[in-house]
């Protein structure tokens, strides 16, 4: 692909619509795309950028079960609500679509009908999953099971939240149906299944080859292990009455696997973008010129790089030219998770910061800077409220908005309001240093946004801030002022530094427009200049604001976060995960036997490996940087042990010290938080997710076996 091709197509991850979203997604797909496609747009290019809710899938039925509803009930809601999310975080879809529209259902349906009639599609009958009770095949999300990797006992059909393994239904230990708790039959029935296992050569010269230098090696290493693992025939019908019907005479009760539809959603969004813009959307899906990018998270890679590739291929699409899938973002320490309601929702960080503070658009580029600045590109990372505080205040408040803000006061007070004129015959060394970094910073921002990196782009343009206000800081034009009686020349001195610092403030609202387009707005209404201001062509710059021209009086471009709002998160985010329902597949109430919650069997032996031990609680603190942890000291009688436990939600240190536990005292020591944990306390789960000491009816000696 050449660097400037004609048009570019850039999708982010369709979420499903049966729930609020949290800024790990934000973080991961969309935040990432609209920086992009914001520096795309400055460029001029001609782009589109789609996204729009996934709405089929046994996500959707089953999330509303429970909330006692219907599936289209839980679609309308969702979608509008994560519709408003993105808009009010400023990320800016040129259309945000919905699987359910009859038009992504006739676009499904017309590439499943050309694949399957040119033969692409093969036809196999198969012995699946079947609850006899309540009558239907159990795809995906209606079956669960213990995990046979990690040994979770909530897994679902299709995948493993706990580890995020991919699974299939028959991988499940113990199996049983989310409908009704019972374990299934097996029963026969007819699907048509994308051949995979027929593209392994097409797939290691196209990703493993073409693309090894140019897409990020995590994305390429997980394409690999995918090949290197042999791919399979892939089924892409299901026995479901939720989502797009198989198109088909002899295929009633079947629709098309939400995997196979939802990518399809992309096209048919540009579609849907096409008919509302009047433009052509063909070329953006068949012409060779295109560059398609599309921005996901790691979890979604195979779908992206290996499956829809080849439904693309074969349907005579083009391929994408590039898919910079991130890592994961964790959350104070955790990974985040609805299940276990250890997340930040757009929609809280929205009615907690945005709303609370005016609609002060200000806030939602305080979350889009800190995300970027964190930005998971290589490795998972973690947001902690503190850090978000830090960024904030010591870098968007202390640099960037503190030299802007600088720059205004004097340029009105020592140039009357007035952008100053350059004296070129007396500029120094430090004036030319400053001009080189200016166009040096676009040139090095414009190469990292076109390579993906937008986490050290962004730290370019914060360097350029710093640069200016270590500039302006040499210059000191508010000591210069002091000499003028003396020297009246000397105000051309003034007038450069503050000519300079507002040529620099005109490029850093360019060079920032992508990551936080709230505030180059405001600079744009400060410095009195219009939209056109911020076209990339006029990066690195000098001539933006024009002399003589009069500029509005300053106005701060951020404001603090205070101690007291990260504490009331932090608090917030603990009471959330404590009060948590226990959560993952639902099974409907009476329907829990006895075989729906229990492990896998295990013979004697096994259970004899474990030396368990009566010990008492004689010390109990809080992990540092840990909210989760306690460091407890604990009595074995014959010796004192040091565990690591994570109850701190549950009980403060000084409610327990003198409780017995009982102790898994052959464990493996683990570092935690780079303490070592000698052995685990075992703790007794209600179903609202409240924990309960295990321990004998009376006190007994610390050191005693339980068996
Ligand atoms: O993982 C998810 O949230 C999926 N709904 C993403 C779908 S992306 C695309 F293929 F539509
Ligand atoms: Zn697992």
């Amino acid at each position: 692909m050449t660097n400037s091709p004609k048009r570019y197509l850039i999708t982010a991850a369709l979420p499903y619509a049966n729930g609020l979203k949290h800024i790990g997604h934000l973080a991961g797909a969309y935040l990432p795309a609209d920086i992009y496609v914001r520096y795309l747009r400055a460029q001029k290019r001609d782009v589109a950028f789609i996204c729009g809710s996934d709405e089929h899938g046994t996500a959707i039925p089953i999330q509303a079960m429970k909330e006692g509803t219907t599936p289209r009930a839980i679609i309308d809601k969702y979608h509008e609500l994560i519709r408003q999310n993105f808009a009010d975080l400023g990320i800016s879809f040129d259309i945000y679509h919905r699987t359910s529209e009859p038009l992504h259902h006739e676009t499904a349906q017309e590439f499943f009908t050309d694949l399957n009639s040119r033969g692409e599609l093969e036809v196999k009958e198969s012995e699946q999953y079947y609850d006899e009770e309540a009558k239907t095949f159990l795809a995906d999300r209606y079956i669960v099971g213990t995990c046979p990797v990690c040994g979770n006992t909530r897994a679902y059909g299709d995948q493993c939240e706990n580890c995020g393994t991919s699974l299939s239904p028959e991988m499940l230990l113990n199996p049983h149906s989310t409908l009704s708790g019972k374990p299934p039959v097996k029963r026969s029935t007819r699907h048509w299944y994308l051949p995979l296992d027929k593209y392994e050569d097409f797939l290691r010269e196209w990703i493993l080859t073409e693309h090894k230098d140019d897409w990020r090696t995590s994305v390429v290493g997980q394409c690999k292990s995918w090949i290197d693992g042999g791919l399979q025939p892939r089924a892409v019908t299901r026995d479901l009455d939720w989502g797009v019907k198989v198109p088909l005479p002899d295929a009633e009760g079947k629709v098309l696997y939400v995997w196979f539809d939802a990518p399809i959603g992309y096209i048919s969004a540009t579609r849907q973008w096409g008919l509302n813009t009047g433009k052509d959307w063909r070329p953006y899906w068949y012409d060779k010129d295109t560059k398609l990018v599309h921005f996901i998270g790691k979890d979604n890679i195979v779908f992206h790089c290996i499956i829809f590739p080849i439904m693309l291929k074969l349907h005579g699409n083009i391929l994408p030219d590039n898919v910079p899938a991130n890592e994961f973002m964790n959350l104070e320490g955790d990974k985040m998770s609805t299940s276990r309601n250890w997340k930040l929702e757009m929609e809280d960080y929205i009615n907690d910061f945005i709303k609370k503070d005016n609609g002060g658009t200000q806030l939602a580029d305080s979350l889009r800077y800190y995300l970027t600045t964190i930005a998971p590109e290589t490795k998972d990372s973690e947001f902690t409220w503190k850090g978000f505080q830090d960024a904030n205040n010591s870098e968007l408040v202390s640099k960037f908005g503190n030299f802007v803000n600088r720059t205004f006061v004097l340029m009105h007070k020592l140039c009357n309001g007035k952008v100053p004129p350059l004296h070129t015959e007396r500029l120094d060394d430090v004036d030319r240093e400053m001009i080189i970094a200016i166009e040096a910073t676009a040139i090095k921002v414009t190469k990292l946004l076109e390579e993906y990196r937008f986490r050290d782009a962004q730290f370019e343009v914060m360097m350029l801030s710093d640069l200016a206000n270590k500039y302006m800081q040499k210059k000191e034009p508010w000591i210069v002022a002091r000499t003028l009686e003396a020297t009246p020349g000397n105000q051309q001195l003034i007038d450069n530094c503050l000519h300079l610092c507002l040529q620099i403030t005109a490029n850093l609202a360019i060079l920032i427009n992508p990551f936080l387009p709230f505030t180059a707005r405001k600079m744009l209404y400060l410095m009195k200049v219009v939209e056109k201001m911020l076209d990339w062509e006029n990066a690195g710059k000098l001539k933006l604001l024009s002399v003589g021209y009069s500029l509005r009086a300053p106005e701060l471009l951020f404001r603090k976060i205070e101690d007291e709002e990260v504490k009331e998160q932090i608090a917030k985010l603990q009471a959330a995960s404590a009060a948590r329902i226990t959560d993952g597949p639902i099974v409907p109430e009476g329907a829990v036997t006895k075989e729906a919650v229990a492990k896998p069997e295990i013979v004697y032996d096994d259970f004899a490996k474990l030396d368990l031990r009566v010990g008492t609680i004689v010390a109990a603190e809080k992990v540092e940087k840990a909210d989760k942890l306690l460091k407890l000291s604990v009595d074995l009688g014959s010796e004192q042990r040091t565990i690591v436990s994570g109850i701190a939600l549950h009980f403060k240190p000084e409610e327990i010290v003198g409780h017995q536990v009982v102790v898994v005292a052959n464990l493996a020591p683990r570092k935690m938080r780079g303490i070592e944990s000698n052995g685990m306390i075992l703790m007794a789960e209600d179903p609202a997710g409240k924990l309960h000491f295990v321990q004998p009816g009376s006190t007994i000696q610390p050191g005693s076996g339980v068996s």
